[in-house]
């Protein structure tokens, strides 16, 4: 399919580099996290403005935890005070926020925080912002399994259609785009199963510096790539068309 010119309906995003955005400057990792929500809360803004219908955030992913103790509570608390400071104006813009991941495992106060995000927007529409936290593609594979299992799907009755509607992004198209910031070319267990036929973009910007001129970048690349799905490219569709 041609995608020219076409903006994604969906942009899944690795927001990486925000430690080494505050080692570059002498300051400690947690003041990187602190401008990486700016950044996103930048980037959402953009994304709207562009008409991108959904957009998902790797926040924390479920191999974080092994990170030291201060960083791992440090990225807790901002969850805290990213609620209490932006909500409001999530509200406000139109932003319907959704939380992927295994909230079992986070403090009784993270969840409130975060069921409180979904909540209070849930009639929001403008953009749907889907936050990955505590989030691994493993994970959902797994969890979706299970669901199914408990659903009472028999082996012989489970197919992707079956499965996909027990992953955990279930209420979204596949995303159309994947950005990685952060200079590193891996997927480090985000979305292994909707990103089958995802456009892969890799930027070496730091994600605290990530905006509307990263964001522009990313959106020209995806708009010059021919996506197959499998089939010949659009080119020579044309070609045997016309023949
Ligand atoms: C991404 O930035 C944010 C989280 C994983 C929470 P990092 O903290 O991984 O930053 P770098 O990769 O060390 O620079
Ligand atoms: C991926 O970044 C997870 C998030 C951005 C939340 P990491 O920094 O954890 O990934 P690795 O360890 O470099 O693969
Ligand atoms: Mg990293």
């Amino acid at each position: 399919m041609d995608s020219a010119n076409r903006i994604p309906r969906h942009v899944a995003i690795v927001m990486d580099g925000n430690g080494r955005w505050a080692k570059k400057r002498f300051m400690p990792r947690f003041f990187g996290h602190k401008q990486g929500v700016d950044a996103l809360m930048r980037t959402v803004r953009a994304c709207a403005d562009r008409g991108i219908e959904y957009v998902t955030v790797f926040a924390f992913s479920s191999e974080n935890w092994k990170r030291p103790t201060e960083e791992v509570s440090g990225l807790m608390g901002l969850v805290l005070v990213t609620v209490s400071k932006y909500l409001t104006k999530m509200v406000g813009e139109g932003v319907r926020v959704r939380i992927v991941g295994d909230l079992s495992q986070v403090s009784d106060r993270v969840r409130a925080a975060l069921d409180e995000a979904e909540r209070s927007t849930r009639h929001n529409s403008r953009i749907n912002l889907s936050v990955a936290f505590n989030y691994g593609g493993r994970w959902d594979v797994v969890q979706a399994c299970r669901q199914a299992i408990e659903a009472g799907v028999s082996a012989t009755s489970l197919d992707e259609a079956t499965l996909s509607r027990f992953m955990a992004m279930n209420f979204a198209p596949d995303p159309d785009l994947f950005i990685r910031t952060g200079g590193e070319v891996r997927i480090s267990n985000f979305l292994l199963w909707q990103a089958a036929y995802s456009e892969l973009v890799f930027s070496d910007c730091l994600w605290p510096d990530f905006g509307e001129k990263q964001l522009d970048e990313a959106l020209a690349d995806y708009a010059r790539r021919d996506r197959r799905f499998g089939l010949v490219s659009s080119a020579d569709q044309l070609l045997t068309a016309k023949a």
